[in-house]
């Protein structure tokens, strides 16, 4: 038996790539809540960010990790569909949820190409805080941006849902606490783009 098809083995690191994923958006989203400060604190901050060894080691980390779980998910759904023949081949409407969630994850996937493209290549670093500014003063980028943030809620939902049933909480609380780190995520990122157009 190989590792894609050892499920308790793949499902354990894909779940330690999706939490290092996690730690670093709540990362992300409190450093970015810098914005807030204004344009010195958030620039300086950033600034001294990227010359930190740290932020090398963050950016292979999260390459690796993302490469890692996107190959294990699609081998996994490959595997299913060859091993477990006709039970699989669903006729519409029950295939609409799977082809909903794999579309989900896909914009998803998408959306962290793009971004990390862009700021890591194509943004104005000098003054950083006035090129978000800029960035969002485009509506093809709230467009671009909402969807991330809906797929970004979906996803990190379906995921924390299924860690922390495995942590043993209830299904009434595992929901409850799913809703709750995700609702916490996605405000506070949206409060970015808010505080530049209010
Ligand atoms: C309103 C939403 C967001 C804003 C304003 C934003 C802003 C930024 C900024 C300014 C950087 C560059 C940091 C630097 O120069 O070091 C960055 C990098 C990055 N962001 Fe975001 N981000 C947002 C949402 C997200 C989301 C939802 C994800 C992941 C799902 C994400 C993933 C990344 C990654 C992987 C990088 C590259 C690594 C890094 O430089 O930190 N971001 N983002």
């Amino acid at each position: 038996m190989n590792f894609f098809n050892h499920t308790a083995t793949r499902k354990k690191w894909m779940a330690i790539a999706g939490l290092i994923w996690l730690l670093y958006l709540v990362f992300h989203l409190l450093s970015l809540l810098n914005f807030h400060s204004g344009k010195d604190t958030f620039n300086d901050f950033y600034h001294w960010f990227s010359q930190t060894p740290f932020y090398a080691f963050m950016l292979v980390l999260l390459i690796a990790t993302l490469i890692f779980h996107v190959i294990t998910a699609v081998s996994r759904q490959l595997y299913n569909n060859t091993s477990a023949g006709v039970r699989y081949q669903k006729k519409y409407p029950e295939a609409i949820p799977r082809v909903l969630a794999w579309g989900g994850a896909a914009a998803l996937f998408a959306f962290i190409v793009f971004h990390s493209v862009q700021m890591t290549l194509l943004i104005d670093k000098v003054d950083l805080y006035q090129s978000i500014v800029s960035m969002f003063s485009n509506p093809i980028m709230w467009l671009i941006y909402g969807l991330g943030l809906i797929t970004l809620a979906a996803h990190l939902h379906h995921g924390l849902t299924n860690v922390l049933q495995t942590f043993g909480l209830s299904s009434k609380h595992h929901h409850a606490a799913a809703i709750g780190i995700v609702l916490v995520v996605v405000v506070s990122f949206i409060s970015i783009p808010m505080s530049v157009i209010l």
